[in-house]
């Protein structure tokens, strides 16, 4: 995909900060951002902040000599995708539905021609003001797309609508607008994280994994158009919002989830790094400690995958294998005995963890590679490479 110009526009509000989060954000997703502030915002985050984290410099002024021709307004949206200011104040909006063009931003915003989205950000009270109610839906009827305002604490202390998303999602409905809806109208179910197994009530086995990988996936099924249900062992990652999360512990609760929600699912992507083996002689208490050497008894846990794979009807069956040797080799032999039409072949010594891993695509077909990436794009044309076997498969 070719590189996506982004204008993010910061308006003056407590918010401003999280724009530098969503800024960082955005370069690490592949994406050229030109920041534009307000005079307001510069009260609450420094330019150069942006400047560093963007590599370019920042505009406020109009009349900023910086622009070769003095055409601010004109110059720094050209050849842009899209405009996204988060976050958009009140005043902002005002100013936006009554297209005033009294400072740079709002005069970038009214000579566009690339889709503008607003990330609102206020006290709940001035969000509910008929004024801003007004403003708001003025907007959406001159197509202006509004993310949020989520509803939750907010700077002042009062809790209602009126907060920024936080930076991950706004990331995410932007960069859902410029992907491929390859799989509207499909079901995806993925499984993501560890699982724990419990020995005692505070103590349990599990494994590195960090959920990394089955969310970048859950997030880029999303993306390209899909209904997403996220089964999620403990990982300290947010989910996508847009994804209905079950968020399970152990293997047993990770294959109930999976069975009950299988059926109504076209595709699974099993990423979950699912222990192999959970505690016979677990206690419900805690284990107290004793001069004697204790002894676990680990069982094996079910295949998750393989138990859905092995269904008459199942949906369409996507593997991970997790390797550390002989890669390729082990990872094929899994997709045979698993019966899957694809399995994402990883060498654990280097994914487990890291935010930039290669991947191996093993289907009837053969090999096909993805040189190492960050997990988001990897994800996405994982996404792409699923959709295209799909389709062929069943349209
Ligand atoms: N898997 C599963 N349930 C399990 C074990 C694995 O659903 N109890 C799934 C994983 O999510 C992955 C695939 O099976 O998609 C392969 O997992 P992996 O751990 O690489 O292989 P195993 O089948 O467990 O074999 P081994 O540990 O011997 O390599």
């Amino acid at each position: 995909m070719e590189l996506k110009r982004i204008v993010l526009g910061v308006t003056g509000g407590v918010a401003a900060y999280k724009a530098a989060e969503l800024a960082r954000l955005m370069v690490k997703d592949g994406l050229d951002v030109q920041v534009v502030m307000t005079e307001a915002a510069r009260h609450f985050v420094g330019a150069a902040t942006f400047q560093a984290i963007t590599g370019h410099p920042v505009f406020t002024d109009l009349w900023d000599e910086r622009v070769d021709n003095g055409m601010a307004h004109i110059d720094l949206t050209r050849g842009a995708d899209a405009i996204l200011v988060a976050p958009a104040s009140a005043d902002f909006l005002a100013r936006l539905a009554q297209g005033s063009a009294s400072d740079l931003l709002s005069t970038l915003c009214l000579a566009r021609d690339c889709p503008l989205l607003l990330a609102p950000a206020m006290n709940r009270q001035m969000w509910e003001a008929p004024a801003t109610r007004r403003n708001a839906a003025q907007l959406e009827a001159d197509g202006v797309t509004l993310l949020g305002p989520d509803c939750g604490e907010q700077a002042c202390g009062e809790v209602g609508f009126g907060r920024m998303l936080e930076p991950d999602d706004l990331l995410d409905s932007l960069a859902a607008r410029f992907q491929p809806k390859r799989l509207t109208g499909l079901k995806v179910l993925v499984t993501a994280g560890p699982t724990f197994e419990p020995i005692d009530a505070v103590r349990g086995i599990s494994n590195t994994s960090s959920g990394k990988m089955g969310y970048a996936v859950a997030r880029a099924a999303l993306e390209a158009g899909a209904e997403v249900t996220l089964v999620t062992g403990p990982t300290c990652l947010t989910p996508p919002r847009d994804a209905r999360t079950l968020r399970v512990t152990s293997a047993q609760d990770m294959l109930s989830k999976v069975e009950e929600a299988a059926d109504h699912h076209d595709i699974f992507i099993s990423v979950a790094a699912v222990a192999d083996y959970y505690v016979l002689n677990r206690s419900e208490q805690k284990i107290k400690k004793d001069a004697h050497i204790l002894t676990l008894e680990l069982a094996p846990n079910p295949d998750i995958l393989a138990n859905i794979s092995s269904r008459p009807k199942p949906p369409f069956c996507v593997g991970f294998a997790a390797e550390s040797e002989n890669v390729e080799e082990y990872a094929e032999l899994k997709r045979r005995r698993k019966h899957l039409p694809l399995i994402v072949a990883n060498d654990v010594t280097e994914a487990v963890g890291a935010d930039e891993v290669q991947l191996v695509l093993l289907d009837e077909a053969g090999k096909h590679v993805l040189e190492k990436a960050d997990k988001h794009i990897q994800a996405r044309r994982l996404i792409a490479h699923i959709a295209q076997l799909y389709n062929t498969r069943y349209q």
